[in-house]
């Protein structure tokens, strides 16, 4: 963990943005830098993070950083108390995510592989989301963000984790949106399709419509602005979703089902 002390005058935003030493969380981060913001930078790779709050620095932001494993949702519940009791958070940005397929030669996915993508990608973030809603209502307002993924819409025979995972978040997400909005607590789901982040890059074949992670970035950030409930980008998904919806279930399935995806190993 590394800190550069938030107590300066003229302080006016303190962002946690978790998934911050790659992809999108990276962008974000980068996209907030300025001086009067405090980043914190949650991730597991401590290098990265030092290398993205050492950038963040040269923007004027104050940067703090915590290396954890987000498969520890109670560790990670604890660090969100220690974080914000230190500095009261205004924007919670939960980008951590765990991408995964089928691997190949099998006929499901791993159970060891199904359960990480499940704390990673719901358990944790949900909990986090819970605690930082708790104390932004007694604080009077504040902004939390969960990013999801246009997966979250459709039954992917070959990510049944990542879809089913992202559909939780999904469905956490609005109905946290719905409690909240009375005690001026915004909720943002985002929905990205493909964004050029090392996720993304792991996949072979195309990426159609594919988005920078600046880009995506910029998009998250005005949503958050806004207070909307949900952003799905590129706009060609949101067409996807409802062509979906239209189509008779078994015959997505097959469709779904005769998409060849592949992916390299871990970066
Ligand atoms: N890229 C896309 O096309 C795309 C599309 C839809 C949705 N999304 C979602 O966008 C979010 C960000 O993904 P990305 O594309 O930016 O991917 P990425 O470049 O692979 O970054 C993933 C981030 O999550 C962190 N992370 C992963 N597992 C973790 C764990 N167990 N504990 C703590 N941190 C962990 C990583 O930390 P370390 O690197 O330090 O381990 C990294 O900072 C994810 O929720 C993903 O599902 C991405």
């Amino acid at each position: 963990m590394t800190s550069t002390p938030p107590n300066r005058p003229g302080l006016q935003s303190r962002i946690l943005i978790t998934g911050a030493s790659s992809g999108i969380g990276e962008a974000l981060a980068l996209h907030y830098a300025r001086a009067g913001t405090h980043l914190i930078l949650w991730g597991r790779n401590q290098t990265r993070l030092d290398q993205v709050a050492a950038q963040a620095a040269r923007h004027g932001a104050t940067t703090e950083t915590l290396a954890l494993d987000l498969c520890d949702p109670e560790a990670a519940l604890q660090a969100l108390r220690s974080a914000d009791d230190n500095t009261p958070v205004d924007i919670l940005i939960l980008a951590a995510g765990l991408g995964d397929i089928r691997p190949e030669g099998e006929l499901t996915e791993l159970p060891e592989q199904v359960k990480t993508i499940s704390l990673v990608n719901f358990t944790t973030p949900v909990t986090l989301a819970t605690e930082m809603a708790r104390r932004m209502i007694t604080r009077g307002g504040g902004n939390i963000a969960l990013i999801g993924s246009v997966a979250a819409f459709h039954d992917l025979p070959i990510a049944t984790a990542y879809s089913g995972s992202k559909a939780g978040l999904a469905r956490f997400s609005t109905a946290l949106h719905a409690a909240m909005t009375p005690h001026n607590v915004h909720i943002t789901l985002v929905s990205p399709g493909y964004v050029d982040t090392p996720m993304s890059q792991r996949l072979e074949g195309a990426r159609p419509f594919l988005v920078s992670s600046r880009k995506a970035a910029r998009l998250i950030a005005r949503a958050i602005g806004q207070g909307r409930a949900h952003l799905m980008f590129p706009w060609p998904f949101a067409l996807a979703r409802l062509l979906e919806m239209l189509v008779p279930r078994p015959i997505a399935h097959r469709l779904l089902r005769s998409a060849e995806v592949r992916q390299s190993a871990s970066n």
